[in-house]
């Protein structure tokens, strides 16, 4: 029986969120946890998906793309099949998913489980897609997730290593070999993209002659960041991060939690820490040389509702066949 494996990553925001929002450059990076989304044939007329960490499921008819059965969850799926659908036919199939990485928590979720799923589905079907076209695919399902995504998620989960985000447009940066880890630091406080970007744009319009030299500091993090990116200098890296951290704060984003975990970090070692994504609530971002990297998660381990332990992935969306 034929079976099609493709996974993709998750991401983090290294450097540049929110000052993003108003049109400066951000950083991101992919991060070896991966969404696997493993296609089998079966005997069945339906295609079914269910994803094992969540129960979700869903069931469609796969002539019209109906959906049969759902509990709300994993329609933008539909959106996916019926791209697919355009160049090739919809064959019935069982769909397993399987994540390494957390839902909702800032690395991407979503966009990897697009990514992965357009990756096996359309080689299930017998479609060769290019990866630019299964990032834009990707890009498809995203907009029913999230609105109006940057298109960070999926290109990223899609080609791995770091892309610059700058007004609309991507650029891959070239990394030299970094062989240092992440540790991922969930605070538990619920966090909301939407409620944080709107806290500090509106900061920004009481404060701009002042916000706007925060927000040309942050610019000049990233233009640093990318040469020190380029040379593997994670010394610099780390204190990157420091730096931007701080203007975060100062954009109000940060609280007593993630304070605590960005502190508890670089007290235990860490080359540097951050906030990545949002803030207010959600996760902070610590850089870790490999002889310290467990002093700091076990420093960490204590007060982070979760812990990731990852490293840069230089591969992308990667589809095996059985
Ligand atoms: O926490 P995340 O991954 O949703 O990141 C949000 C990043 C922001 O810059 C705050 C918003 C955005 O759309 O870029």
């Amino acid at each position: 029986m034929r079976v099609i494996r493709a996974s993709a990553p998750g991401k983090i925001i290294l450097f540049g969120e929110h000052f993003v929002v108003k049109g400066k450059p951000a950083i991101a990076v992919a991060l070896s946890p991966r969404i696997h989304v493993l296609v089998r044939e079966w005997d069945n007329d339906k295609l079914m998906v269910m994803s094992r960490d969540t129960g979700y499921r869903i069931v469609f008819e796969p002539d019209s793309l109906e959906v049969i059965e759902s509990n709300g969850e994993l329609l933008q799926l539909k959106k996916i099949l019926e791209e697919l659908k355009n160049k090739k036919t919809i064959k019935p199939a069982y769909i397993e998913i399987t994540s390494e990485i957390p839902v909702a928590a800032g690395l991407g979720s979503s966009a990897s489980l697009a990514v992965a799923f357009t990756a096996a589905y359309s080689k299930y079907i017998g479609l060769e897609l290019s990866r630019e076209e299964i990032s834009r695919i990707a890009f498809e399902a995203e907009k029913i997730v999230h609105g109006k995504p940057s298109g960070i998620d999926n290109t990223i989960a899609t080609f791995g290593g770091a892309i610059l985000y700058e007004k609309g447009s991507f650029t891959r940066l070239r990394v030299g070999e970094i062989k240092d880890y992440f540790i991922i630091a969930d605070t538990g406080v619920p966090r909301s993209t939407r409620k944080a970007v709107l806290q500090v744009l509106n900061l920004y319009e009481k404060y701009p002659e002042v916000l706007k030299h925060v927000y040309n500091a942050a610019e000049k993090i990233v233009r640093e960041a990318e040469k020190a990116l380029e040379r593997a200098d994670t010394v610099k890296i780390g204190e990157l991060m420091n730096i931007n951290h701080g203007l975060l704060s100062a954009i109000g984003v940060s609280g007593l939690e993630l304070e605590q975990l960005v502190h508890i970090a670089r007290r235990s070692g860490a080359l540097g820490s951050k906030i990545t994504g949002a803030g207010i609530g959600g996760s902070i971002i610590a850089l870790a040389s490999r002889d310290k990297v467990d002093r700091v998660y076990d420093a960490l381990r204590r007060h982070a509702k979760r812990l990731i332990k990852a490293s840069i992935d230089w591969e992308g969306v990667r589809i095996e066949e059985k």
